[in-house]
C-alpha cells in the first residue's frame, strides 16, 4: 500500500480544471467596478444627453458623486429632456443594466443542468473542451460590443457565458473529485470555491479604472475571458481523462489504469482500481432516482428539502447583491474609494475561503453553517444601521464598510462552501446525479432573482434594504438549527437516521417507520 502524495501531473491536472471555475468568479465580479463607465455608454447609445445622465444615477441612496462625462467625439449637445422622460430613461437604463447583470444567472440555471449529462456523454475532458466554445463565444460578443449595440451584445454574451459556468458548476467539482487520492479529495473539492474567489479577486484588481475599467477599455475587460479560455483548452489536451469516468462508466480497465498511473506518478494503483470497483458495484446495484421521484418518495422528501433550502439560503443571504453592486453600495455608504473597498471585499473573501478549507475538517458542517449565518444576521442589521445614520455621524460609513467586510468574512466560514459539497453528502449513488442537478439549479435561480432584483429592492427600501436580508437570514438560521443534521464523518445511514430525528420531533411518529435509509426504496 503506497501512500498518496501530489504529483506533478495532479497540480497541472487541478490547476487546468480549475481554470474554469476562476471563470465563475471573473464573470461574477467583473461587472461590478466598471457599473458606472458601461452605464453612461449604454446612456450614450440610447440617445440620453449628458445633463440628463447626472439624474439617472444608478443605484445610489444618496450619492453625491459627479458622473463622469464620457468623450464621445463628435457628439452635439442634446437638449435636456423634460422630467417624465427622465424618469421613463432611468427605469430603462435601470433595467438594462439588472439585466447586463442577471442574463449571466440565467444562462447558469439552464445549463446547470446538463453538466453532469455532458460530462458523461463525452468524457469530462471532452466536456470541458466543448462548453470553452461557449466562453469564447460569450467573451467574443462582449469583447466586441463596443462596435454595435453594446446592451444587447452584453446582455447575450453574459447569458452565454452563465451557460459555460452553469456547465463547469457541476463538471469541475465532478473532474476534481474524480481524480483525486482519497485522503486529498476533501481539500482538492474545496480549490473549485477557492478558484471562484480568486476569479472574483481578479476581476475586480483588472476592473480598476487605470488598469480596465474605463471608458476605453471596459470591453476588453469583458472580452478577456477568451484568452482563458483558449488557454485552457490547450492546457486540457494534456490532462489525462478521469480514471473513475473511463472505468465506471466505460468499462475500460486499461485505459484507467494509464490515467492513474499518470496522476499517481506510476506508482502501484491497485488501491485506486480497488476503490473504483467497490463503486461501480455500488453504483449497479442502486437503481437511478429521477428528480420528480426525489419530491415524490417519502425517503427522500425531507433531505431533499433540505438541500434546496441549504443554497436557497446561500443565495437569499444577499451575498451576490454584495459581488454585484458593491462598489456602487460603498458608495452610497459614503466611501470615498469604492472600488479599493470592493477588492479588500475580494481578498477578504478569498483569505476566509482559503481558512475554511482547514475549518472545514475540524468543525462540522452544520456548527459553520450555523456561524457563518448568525454572524451574517448580525452583520447585515449593522450595514443597514451604517446607512441610516450615514447623514448624522460621518464615520458610520466605516461601520457599514467593516459590516460588509466580515458579512463576507461569515459567509465563506459557511455557507459559502457547504452547500456545494453537503448535498452529496446527504443521498447515496441512485438519486445523488438528480439531486445535485435539482440543488444546482435552485442556486442558480436564486442568483438570478437576486441579481435582477437587487437594484429594486435597494430603490424601493433605501438604507434599509439590509434590514431585509437580516429577516431572511435570521429565519434561515432558524430552519438550520431545527432541520439540518450533521453530516462530517457519518455514514449514510446514520445521515438517515439524523434527518428521521429532525423529523419525527416535528411530525407524529409515523415518519419514524417511514425512512429505512437514504438510497433504499420506500418501507411501509
Ligand atoms: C458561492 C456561491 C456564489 C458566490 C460565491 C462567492 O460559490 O455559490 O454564487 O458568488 O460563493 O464567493
Amino acid at each position: 500500500m503506497t501512500e498518496d502524495k501530489i504529483t506533478g501531473t495532479l497540480v497541472f491536472t487541478v490547476f487546468t480544471a480549475a481554470l474554469g471555475s476562476f471563470q465563475f468568479g471573473y464573470d461574477i465580479g467583473v461587472i461590478n467596478a466598471p457599473q458606472e463607465v458601461i452605464i453612461s455608454h449604454y446612456e450614450y447609445i440610447l440617445g440620453i444627453p449628458l445633463n440628463d445622465r447626472k439624474a439617472i444615477n444608478n443605484y445610489t441612496i444618496n450619492s453625491t458623486k459627479e458622473l463622469p462625462t464620457v468623450p464621445y467625439l463628435g457628439d452635439s449637445i442634446p437638449t435636456p429632456l423634460v422630467e417624465e422622460e427622465t424618469t421613463a430613461s432611468t427605469s430603462l437604463v435601470t433595467m438594462l443594466w439588472s439585466l447586463s447583470v442577471s442574463s449571466f444567472a440565467v444562462g447558469g440555471m439552464i445549463a446547470s443542468f446538463f453538466g453532469g449529462w455532458l460530462g458523461d456523454r463525452l468524457g469530462r475532458i471532452k466536456a470541458m473542451l466543448v462548453a470553452n466554445i461557449l466562453s469564447l463565444v460569450g467573451a467574443l460578443l462582449m469583447g466586441f460590443s463596443k462596435l454595435g449595440p453594446s446592451h444587447i451584445l452584453i446582455i447575450s454574451g453574459r447569458s452565454i457565458s452563465g451557460l459555460y459556468c452553469g456547465l463547469i458548476s457541476g463538471l469541475v467539482p465532478m473532474y476534481l473529485g474524480e481524480i483525486a487520492p482519497t485522503t486529498l479529495r476533501g481539500a482538492l473539492g474545496t480549490l473549485h470555491q477557492l478558484a471562484i474567489v480568486t476569479g472574483i479577486l481578479i476581476s475586480q484588481i483588472v476592473g480598476l479604472n487605470f488598469i480596465l475599467g474605463n471608458h476605453e477599455q471596459w470591453h476588453i475587460l469583458l472580452g478577456l475571458s477568451a484568452v482563458r479560455a483558449i488557454i485552457q483548452s490547450l492546457l486540457l489536451f494534456f490532462c489525462p481523462e478521469s480514471p473513475r469516468y473511463l472505468y465506471i462508466k466505460l468499462d475500460e480497465e486499461v485505459k484507467a489504469k494509464k490515467s492513474l498511473k499518470r496522476l499517481r506518478g506510476g506508482i502501484d494503483v491497485t488501491k485506486d482500481i480497488n476503490e473504483m470497483r467497490k463503486e461501480k458495484e455500488e453504483a449497479s446495484s442502486e437503481q437511478k432516482v429521477s428528480i420528480i421521484q426525489l419530491f415524490t418518495n417519502s425517503s427522500y422528501r425531507q433531505p431533499i428539502l433540505v438541500a434546496l433550502m441549504l443554497h436557497v439560503a446561500q443565495q437569499f443571504s444577499g451575498i451576490n447583491g454584495i459581488f454585484y453592486y458593491s462598489t456602487s453600495i460603498f458608495q452610497t455608504a459614503g466611501i470615498s474609494q469604492p472600488v479599493y473597498a470592493t477588492i479588500g471585499v475580494g481578498a477578504i473573501n478569498m483569505v476566509f475561503t482559503a481558512l475554511s478549507v482547514f475549518l472545514v475538517e475540524k468543525a462540522g458542517r452544520r456548527s459553520l453553517f450555523l456561524i457563518g449565518m448568525s454572524g451574517m444576521f448580525v452583520c447585515a442589521i449593522f450595514m443597514s444601521v451604517g446607512l441610516i445614520l450615514l447623514d448624522k455621524l460621518a464615520w458610520m460609513s466605516y461601520v457599514s464598510m467593516v459590516a460588509i467586510f466580515l458579512f463576507v468574512s461569515f459567509f465563506e466560514i459557511g455557507p459559502g462552501p457547504i452547500p456545494w459539497f453537503m448535498v452529496a453528502e446527504f443521498f447515496s449513488q441512485g438519486p445523488r446525479p438528480a439531486a445535485l442537478a435539482i440543488a444546482a439549479f435552485s442556486n442558480w435561480t436564486c442568483n438570478f432573482i437576486v441579481a435582477l432584483c437587487f437594484q429594486y429592492i435597494a430603490k424601493f427600501c433605501g438604507p434599509y434594504v439590509f434590514f431585509l436580508f437580516a429577516g431572511v437570514v435570521l429565519a434561515f438560521t432558524l430552519f438550520t438549527f431545527f432541520k439540518v443534521p450533521e453530516t462530517k464523518g457519518k455514514s449514510f445511514e446514520e445521515i438517515a437516521a439524523e434527518f428521521r430525528k429532525k423529523s419525527s420531533s416535528a411530525q407524529a411518529p409515523k415518519a419514524a417507520v417511514e425512512m429505512e435509509f437514504l438510497g433504499a426504496t420506500e418501507t411501509v
